[in-house]
């Protein structure tokens, strides 16, 4: 490897760019509380359990979401589609007024149009650990399109999958 480094204190800088040549999916987390309804972009999605279901979503300790599913106890996963690229910059906090009509409902939740797979879970764990929290939740529904091909996110750049 070219880049070796080994140090005592790792700035967040230098983890955040060795941790970003780990390809991921990118989703959108959704929730709703009685102040309306948010979403949030997020990588660190992974599934955890088959039986019973369970997912984990890693959000930062100073989101505007983190409190909002403390709040409502339940949050959905939209996988984002390789055409969405847009919804990920817009969910990361750069607005993009072009985009409407985001939302459909789904078992109470709001959800993504187009997304490629969804999941809808509650809340049963939550782990805080450094400057994020763990949000352990039990898949109570979900819904993919198999002929989705996804969004990908490595090195900081939006990609697809080539087959
Ligand atoms: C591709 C991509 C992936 C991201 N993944 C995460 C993540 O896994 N966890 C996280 O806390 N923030 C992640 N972010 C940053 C949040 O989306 C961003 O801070 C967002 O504005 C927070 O929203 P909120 O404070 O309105 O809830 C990611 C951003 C991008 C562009």
């Amino acid at each position: 490897m070219s880049d070796t480094l080994t140090m005592d204190t790792i700035d967040p800088r230098t983890m955040r760019d060795c941790c970003g040549r780990f390809a991921t999916g990118v989703t959108v987390i959704t929730t709703r509380t009685p102040e309306g309804d948010h979403g949030m972009t997020v990588s660190a999605f992974m599934s955890v359990s088959l039986d019973p279901p369970l997912i984990c979503i890693s959000v930062g300790n100073r989101s505007k979401m983190l409190p909002k599913i403390q709040a409502s106890g339940r949050y959905a996963v939209n996988v984002l589609s390789e055409t969405m690229r847009d919804h990920a910059l817009h969910f990361a906090g750069r607005t993009n007024e072009g985009l409407t009509d985001l939302f459909r409902d789904q078992h109470g939740l709001p959800v993504l149009q187009d997304a490629g797979a969804v999941l809808v879970a509650d809340l049963v764990q939550q782990v805080e650990t450094g400057d994020h929290v763990l949000l352990i939740g039990h898949v109570r529904h979900l819904d993919s399109d198999p002929a989705a091909k996804p969004l990908v996110f490595h090195a900081g750049q939006f990609g697809g999958v080539v087959a």
